[in-house]
């Protein structure tokens, strides 16, 4: 993942799009290429946020203005109380339509909706996990002021952005192709959750775990 305080050329290594874009820029990058990618980008009157939006093709997402304003306390509230249970309620949902639709439609296209079925089960299974150690530990950590550690966090993060790569994948971009409301309702839904799911990891990578 990209971060502010790599140097330039850590930043090429790991994603051959810094270049392309730092050059339109004007930059030149055998000057730049020991500087940090954020002074690089203030020396070149980028923002970073913007600039990494565009380096990872990331849609803006939703509602962004008002989250960039809120204190740690805010964030970490806003996260437990509004976008964990969200989250956890849709993949329920979510879940449920699955175990009906496979039943429903077991000959036409049980085979194909299993193999789906089990990368949600696998994503359900991470994020019972992960929004319960953010809540139990790093998040009440975080609150009372302490120093914490968010390596573990940042790894599943990546582990769960691959799952949802794998999901959107085996769905073709959650545009599985069906005239059942059932199948229509999952690609809407899993759709919403994806998401969902990667602005709620980029307020915690991008915003919260900077605090
Ligand atoms: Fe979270
Ligand atoms: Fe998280």
């Amino acid at each position: 993942m990209l971060e502010r305080n790599m140097t330039v050329e850590a930043a090429v290594m790991e994603n051959p799009k810094v270049l392309k874009e730092i050059q339109k820029l004007g930059g030149e990058y055998d000057f730049i290429a020991m500087e940090s990618l954020e002074d690089a980008l203030k020396s070149l009157g980028e923002d970073y946020d913007l600039f990494i939006k565009k380096v990872e093709g990331q849609a803006d997402f939703k509602d962004m203005d008002r989250v960039r304003k809120m204190s740690k306390e805010e964030i970490i509230n806003y996260i437990v109380e509004e976008i964990h249970p969200q989250e956890l309620a849709t993949t329920e949902k979510i879940d449920e339509i699955f175990r009906g639709a496979i039943k429903k439609y077991y000959r036409e296209r049980g085979e194909q909706l299993f193999v789906i079925y089990e990368v949600l089960l696998l994503i359900k299974a991470e994020l019972v996990s992960h929004f319960s150690s953010e809540e139990e530990f790093e998040f009440k950590d975080a609150l009372a002021g302490k120093k914490v550690d968010f390596e573990n966090l940042l790894a599943e993060h990546e582990k769960t952005i691959g799952l949802f790569d794998r999901l959107k994948y085996l769905t073709r971009d959650y545009k599985m192709n069906a005239e059942e409301p059932e199948i229509k309702e999952l690609n809407k839904l899993m759709g919403e959750l994806d998401e969902d799911m990667r602005r709620h990891i980029y307020i915690e990578n991008e915003i919260l775990f900077k605090m």
